[in-house]
């Protein structure tokens, strides 16, 4: 298994490319599923999930390409659903695999997908998406770990109230109600700003669809949908994580093709926390304040909230702050994997159920740690870079499942980084 090998110490300087958002692509290539034309996709990342994705939705029968002149471009083709399983192997490795229930239901009258179980970050259900499908007319049963849904006489549009705002869950019923009988609402719908690049995806390929990115969104359905072409926005928690990387560091970053407002609260936060971000068109300056890094406390919120996908990055950079930091994490149950690791290299935290205390420390040290989950694994790199001495960090592979060659923009940037298999 590969290990990343961090000297630290260094501050970043210079230029980094900012991908297209994992979170978003996933969704919009599951989408593709919902017509028999092609659907191209462009600043698709080139990231493990992705590749996940794309063999699941080749084994239903979707063709794939990825024009060699193009970097990030796919161009997904169904004609025909052939398979209507999402089988365990790819469903547990990949959570994100159920994003194919709501397509396959919708386009095809049956879907079989596997249970996803817990995760590292905790027990996540799915029940919200197959209530929601319910409502739309779907019978659901569960059936040897699998959930096996029809809807042999088609959808229906209803309106389906979200007891709490999953991202997943409004994206599956959201790509589920574009070929529904009739108008569906969703009401407490989730708003991160990829709900609303995957309505931008799915408005392209020919779905009536408004509200997207507020609580409530209306979906009229339509007979069938067309091919399209949509541009994935820009990954906001890349974005977050070099920001932060920038400032651990004392460095300054430029980071190109993203937009400061994509960050939400997260934007504020930082910038209270001393990560100074300067904004100009399509680039994002990110440095640490003259003043240095503050203790600041921060709860993990839904969109615009600040993103439970930042929330272990900005721990590592609270560890170098002036004063204590209270985090607290209300999105997932066991999202501290990190803390053990980071006390490791010197960091003093105590958690205290879903509340992280961590006080400043004057100096992180190198140490060999273990990666547990993507975001997790990032926090440890970022306190590396920040650490006196050399980090191995282990089990490097939850990194390559959300981050596009890490270890060469980092290194671009002036870090002392290398991967080792
Ligand atoms: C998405 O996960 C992201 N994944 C996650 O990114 C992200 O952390 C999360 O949203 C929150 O922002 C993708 O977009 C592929 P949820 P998702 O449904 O959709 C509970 C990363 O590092 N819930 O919004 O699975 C759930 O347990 C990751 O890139 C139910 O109870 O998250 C959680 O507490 C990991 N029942 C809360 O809702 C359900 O049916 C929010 O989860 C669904 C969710």
């Amino acid at each position: 298994m590969d290990r990343i090998l961090v000297e630290g110490g260094k501050a970043l300087r210079g230029r980094i490319e900012i991908g297209g958002a994992k979170n978003a692509a996933l969704p919009a290539m599951a989408a593709s599923l919902l017509t028999d034309a092609p659907l191209v996709l462009d600043r698709v990342p080139d990231v493990v999930d992705v590749g996940t994705m794309r063999r699941l939705l080749q084994m239903l029968g979707v063709e794939v390409r990825h024009p060699p002149a193009a970097a990030h471009r796919l161009v997904l083709h169904c004609p025909e659903v052939l398979e209507t399983t999402a089988p365990y192997d790819l469903v547990r490795r990949m959570r994100a695999s159920v994003l194919v229930l709501g397509p396959l239901l919708a386009r095809a009258g049956r879907a079989r997908v596997s249970m996803p179980g817990g995760c590292a970050i905790g027990p996540r259900p799915i029940d919200l998406h197959l209530e929601g499908l319910a409502r739309l007319g779907a019978e659901i049963r569960l059936e040897g770990g699998y959930v096996e849904a029809t809807a042999p006489r088609g959808l229906r549009g209803a309106v389906i109230r979200l007891p709490k705002p999953s991202v997943g869950a409004t994206e599956n019923l959201m790509m589920a109600a574009t070929l529904a009988r009739g108008t569906t609402v969703i009401e407490e719908a989730a708003q991160e700003p990829e709900i609303e690049d995957l309505a931008r995806c799915l408005v392209a390929m020919g779905a009536r669809i408004a509200g997207a990115g507020t609580k409530r969104i209306e979906i009229e359905g339509t007979e069938r949908l067309h091919g399209g072409e949509h541009r994935i926005l820009p990954d906001r928690i890349e974005t977050g994580t070099y920001a932060m990387a920038a400032a651990i560091t004392g460095g300054e970053l430029e980071l190109v093709g993203t937009r400061l407002e994509l960050l939400g609260a997260a934007a504020e936060v930082l910038q209270e926390a001393g990560v100074e971000l300067v904004a100009e068109g399509d680039r994002l300056t990110a440095r640490r304040s003259p003043r240095g890094l503050v203790g600041t406390d921060v709860m993990t919120r839904p969109f615009p909230g600040f993103a439970t996908d930042l929330q272990a990055q900005f721990m590592a950079l609270m560890c170098r702050a002036e004063g204590a930091a209270m985090i607290t994490e209300t999105i997932f149950e066991n999202r501290f994997m990190h803390v053990p690791e980071l006390m490791r290299m010197g960091a003093r935290i105590t958690v205290h159920g879903p509340t992280a205390l961590v006080r400043g420390v004057p100096e992180l040290t190198g140490a060999p740690v273990m990666a547990t989950d993507l975001r997790a694994s990032v926090s440890l790199v970022l306190a590396a870079l920040a650490a006196r001495g050399e980090t191995e960090i282990n089990r490097v592979y939850h990194l390559d499942r959300g981050y596009e060659r890490l270890e060469q923009k980092l290194a671009a940037a002036g870090a002392s980084i290398q991967r080792l298999p």
